[in-house]
């Protein structure tokens, strides 16, 4: 069975699609992987239709499904695969619990910004009543600021499992979804692609 690692987040835009994809790219030389989309805005149906269109990236599995069929694609996904990578919607409707239910680890990015941090709190409770596995990474971390030292010490007070690697706010992650890529891929090696693969390493640890 695959090693099931859900990307959840009840706010939009902090980056789960944009991390799944990544994490996906970044496992998929090594693991046989696959992405199963249960959001119905299928952006990461897009990227993967893209990345179809280049033969010489790392093959990645993909499935997209909603409402009551989740859960047994899940299952049957998690047959075929060594990681099963999640991408959620925007709210913990059913089918984000279905998905946080069946996962090794949930991965939660948040944005270093006290909105963000506070609507966290929905996600982080269902994930903690499923008694789940969880990191938070930090995404778009923006450079050092008096801003950025409070919201650090908001996070740090929060007792939240944040995780020491984050990802900065850079276009290269905008400028290979574009193209179906995950940063690790690029042809030249960015800032990107060096925290993003020591990212997927440590998440791979956690998981296992
Ligand atoms: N680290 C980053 N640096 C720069 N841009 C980023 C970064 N992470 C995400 N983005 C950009 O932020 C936007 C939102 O990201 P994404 O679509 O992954 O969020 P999401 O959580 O999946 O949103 P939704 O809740 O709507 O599903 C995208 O345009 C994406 O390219
Ligand atoms: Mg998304």
């Amino acid at each position: 069975m695959a090693l099931i690692i859900t990307v959840a987040q009840q706010k939009g835009g902090a980056g789960k699609t944009m991390l799944a994809a990544n994490l996906a790219a970044a496992w998929a030389g090594r693991h046989r992987v696959t992405l199963l989309d249960i959001d119905p805005q299928n952006s990461l149906g897009h990227w993967h239709k893209l990345r179809e269109q280049r033969p010489a990236l790392a093959a990645i599995g993909f499935a997209a499904v909603s409402g009551w069929r989740v859960k047994g694609e899940l299952d049957r996904q998690s047959g075929a695969a060594d990681i099963l990578v999640v991408d959620t919607p925007p709210q913990i409707d059913s089918d984000a619990a279905r998905a946080i239910r069946a996962a090794a680890l949930v991965v939660i990015p948040v944005q270093p910004a006290m909105p963000d941090l506070w609507a966290s709190a929905g996600t982080l409770k269902l994930v903690t009543a499923e008694r789940r596995r969880v990191a938070v990474v930090l995404n778009r971390t923006p450079g050092k600021s008096a801003l950025r030292s409070t919201v650090e010490a908001a996070f740090a007070a929060s007792g939240l499992p944040v995780l020491p690697h984050t990802l900065g706010d850079r276009r290269a992650y905008a400028q290979a979804f574009a193209q179906g890529m995950g940063v690790t891929e690029a042809p030249t090696r960015s800032v990107a692609a060096a925290e993003l693969s020591a990212l997927a390493d440590a998440l791979l640890e956690i998981a296992r």
